[in-house]
């Protein structure tokens, strides 16, 4: 009994919105620990296809697109079911989908770090899709959502935000962390690295890679219709696509004026760092990815 009350008891000296699971850190509300505790033995089939990112990498949008490539109703708009139900959110399921009644293929998203994902995974047959995206423009994104939901913390400025992620005070821990774990286990899994900025340049190719690793073949006039209706201007109309719902009735916000879909834009970082907080930014993630193996385009342009 001791131990059950441990786990709903916030101690004081723990986080109102963190939960610490095994180093990592959940969103506090939203999680279910007994289902955190039976992870590893999660059972995966052969044609499950996990989305995972670090938290505001693109999470949204690869859901909206992997939807788009799976349900043709969703395509031509005669099915209305949020996308939050169409690939649910393994670790926070808002609506409790029973997921071993769920027909294949079950698409799911989530921000588990690597060493959290079910043994399962590691068949190499399930496919893993991993959207990373420039951190100071993930810090951007995040910095507005925190503000924005109830269950997050706020913060007065950038600034202080800015302190608590490069702390791996945030829900999804330290970015770095995340990213370097994912790829430097990738041969464990059948995965799929995508990049935000990439994916942005050039949609259509995006969605043909991510179709050919599905082993989906689409034809012309179904590529334009989910390119079509994975662009952020139409999915921040759509209010499945876009969450609206589940953010305003579900989750609960602290101002009825932002979205999910916030601005969508690369480099918007630039609009809110100081010169200061850039250069401070850049002196701790060198630091901490020194010896990285994996080259972004944001540095190189
Ligand atoms: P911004 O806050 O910079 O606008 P996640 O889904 O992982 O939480 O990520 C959310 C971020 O992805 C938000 O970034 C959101 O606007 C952006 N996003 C969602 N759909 C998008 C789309 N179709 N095109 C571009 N960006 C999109």
């Amino acid at each position: 009994i001791q131990e059950e009350i441990n786990k709903v008891i916030i101690m004081d000296d723990e986080d109102k919105y963190l939960l610490k699971f095994k180093g990592y850190n959940f969103e506090r509300s939203l999680v279910d620990i007994d289902f955190l505790e039976n992870l590893d033995n999660f059972e995966i089939r052969d044609d499950d296809v996990f989305i995972i990112t670090y938290p505001k990498s693109g999470t949204i949008w690869t859901q909206q697109i992997l939807s788009l490539i799976y349900y043709e109703g969703h395509r031509n708009r005669t099915e209305l079911v949020e996308t939050v139900d169409r690939s649910p959110f393994l670790e926070y399921n808002l609506h409790k989908i029973d997921y071993e009644k769920r027909p294949s293929p079950r698409l799911f998203a989530s921000h588990i770090p690597y060493y959290l994902a079910p043994k399962g995974l590691k068949n190499k047959k399930a496919k893993v899709i991993y959207v990373y995206r420039n951190p100071k423009d993930v810090l951007t994104s995040y910095f507005h959502f925190s503000n924005l939901l109830i269950t997050l913390e706020a913060s007065n400025n950038i600034g202080d935000f800015m302190e608590r992620f490069l702390d791996g005070k945030v829900v999804g821990s330290f970015w770095v962390d995340h990213i370097r774990g994912w790829y430097e286990h990738r041969h464990d899994f059948n995965i799929l690295f995508m990049m935000y900025e990439e994916m942005k340049k050039d949609l259509r190719s995006s969605v043909l890679k991510i179709s050919s690793f599905l082993e989906k073949e689409l034809s012309e006039e179904d590529l334009d219709a989910i390119v079509n209706q994975a662009a952020f201007k139409n999915m921040k109309v759509d209010p499945q696509a876009n969450y609206d719902s589940i953010l305003q009735n579900e989750i609960g916000m602290r101002t009825n004026k932002g979205q999910f879909l916030r601005k969508g834009t690369v480099g918007d970082w630039k609009h809110h760092l100081t010169v200061e907080q850039n250069e401070r930014f850049d002196r701790v993630f060198q630091r901490k990815m020194k010896d990285f193996p994996l080259k972004f385009i944001w540095e190189i342009d």
